[in-house]
């Protein structure tokens, strides 16, 4: 999610959407975002729009939180209509959900049971920092009807995890994977972070290895990101840490397919891997443009071309929401041309390919030139798409802005 949101048009304080954005509700999959804006201790490489107890100030709190989300779920049941809409994902990110009581998640999924209705086989995912669960709560979420749990593992590494001010240790991400397991969840995901200031090649195939033995069938692994405005950025600045290196980045890059592959977890997004069927489709959802509402601060929405963004503080969420307006900031709606460069920025980045058929002349001549270069292929199974190799996937950054030039 980026820092700052774009400024968009107003959004009406009922919530309410153009009617065109309505017309297609429910062709395409639908699901739930609900952010949950608290952490315990702030990660010094980490600009999400989270609260430490000490920065929430009056208006807000983590105990009120759970009535205010509810609300939410509520108000988009007004908003989108009696249409059957059965949820076919949620996904309870952050912050770190996992500092409420399971039960708070609980109430927050019933609202969502009540009002939408989950589809059969629903995909239910909380992430989690390892230290902020217990077997027992990892039950009680299991039994809520949570179906999938993300832990941020980050690295085996001590001296890495101090680098990136990480509250626990090593050995409790990998344990409570477990704890996760034997308490039935079906998809367990850990997220990895690479090219850490200090890491060596030997601490990442550690890292990698633990994450392969834990019992996960998910991993996400992203080089590590120096956010303009944090801790780790000023440290960096200040010549205490050395800058993250490029290099070092695609090197660890290499050596996460190569080690992830080799453990059974196949690439299916360029930093995402999985077990075959344990896909994350909540975040498939997002590559695909497909519709979602957002609740809680700063959450982002999609539905029928119309994205919009909610106001960024807990207080200033709380406060709209007690007087029954919509959490809403601002709201844009997507040309054509918008939904299909966004759509080429995100498909190319997935092992499914990117349809031919979504670009222009122009960009179908750079496709050409990117097969041609080694940096993408025309997919086996479909003539008529294109899919990054493993070069492609290293330099996709700078080929997707290409494809939509
Ligand atoms: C909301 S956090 C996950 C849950 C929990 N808060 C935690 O940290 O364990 C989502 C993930 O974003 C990733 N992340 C956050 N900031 C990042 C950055 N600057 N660079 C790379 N990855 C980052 C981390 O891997 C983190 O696990
Ligand atoms: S625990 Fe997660 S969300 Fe919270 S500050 Fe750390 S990385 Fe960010």
């Amino acid at each position: 999610m980026p820092s700052l949101p774009p400024e968009g048009d107003p959004a009406p304080l009922d919530g309410s959407l153009p009617v065109d954005a309505l017309t297609t509700l429910g062709s395409r999959p639908f699901g739930f975002y609900v952010h949950v804006p608290f952490c315990s201790t702030r990660c010094g490489y980490c600009d999400f729009n989270t609260y430490t107890a000490d920065e929430l100030g009056p208006g807000a709190s983590r105990a009120s939180y759970v009535d205010q989300a509810v609300a939410e779920v509520r108000m988009a049941r007004r908003v989108l209509g009696d249409v059957d809409l059965p949820v076919e994902t949620v996904f309870v990110g952050g912050g770190t959900p996992t500092l409420l009581p399971p039960g708070d998640l609980g109430r927050i999924l019933a609202a969502i049971r009540d009002e939408f209705g989950l589809a059969r086989g629903a995909e239910v995912t909380s992430e989690a920092n390892p230290d902020s669960v217990t077997a027992a709560s990892l039950a009680a979420l299991r039994d809520d009807g949570f179906t999938r749990m993300s832990f941020g593992l980050q690295s085996t590494a001590p001296h890495v995890l101090q680098v990136l001010d990480r509250t626990h240790t090593p050995g409790r991400a990998v344990d409570a994977v477990h704890e996760a397991r034997a308490v039935g969840f079906e998809h367990v995901n850990v997220d990895l972070i690479y090219a850490t200031p200090g890491e060596t090649e030997a601490d990442f195939a550690a890292s990698l290895q633990a994450a392969a033995d834990s019992g996960a069938d998910h991993v996400s692994a992203y080089s590590l990101i120096v956010e303009d405005g944090t801790r780790l950025a000023a440290r960096i600045r200040r010549g205490e840490l050395p800058d993250v290196d490029d290099d070092v980045a695609a090197d660890r890059y290499l050596q996460a397919d190569s080690a992830l592959t080799a453990a059974g977890l196949d690439w299916y997004e360029v930093s995402n891997w999985a077990r075959p069927g344990a896909e994350c489709r909540h975040n498939l959802g997002y590559w695909r443009g497909d519709d979602w509402w957002g609740v809680g601060p700063g959450a982002h929405a999609h539905v029928g071309g119309v994205r919009w963004w909610n106001v960024r503080h807990p207080v200033a969420y709380a406060a709209r929401i007690l007087v029954g307006e919509s959490p809403a900031q601002a709201r844009e709606q997507l040309s054509a041309e918008d939904r299909r460069v966004e759509d080429v920025l995100l498909r190319v980045r997935l092992h499914e390919g990117l349809p031919l058929a979504m670009l222009t002349n122009a960009g179908r001549m750079v496709a050409a030139d990117a097969v041609r270069d080694g940096l993408a292929e025309q997919s086996a199974y479909d003539e008529g798409r294109v899919r990054l190799t493993l070069r492609g996937r290293l330099l996709a950054d700078a080929l997707v802005r290409d494809l939509v030039d």
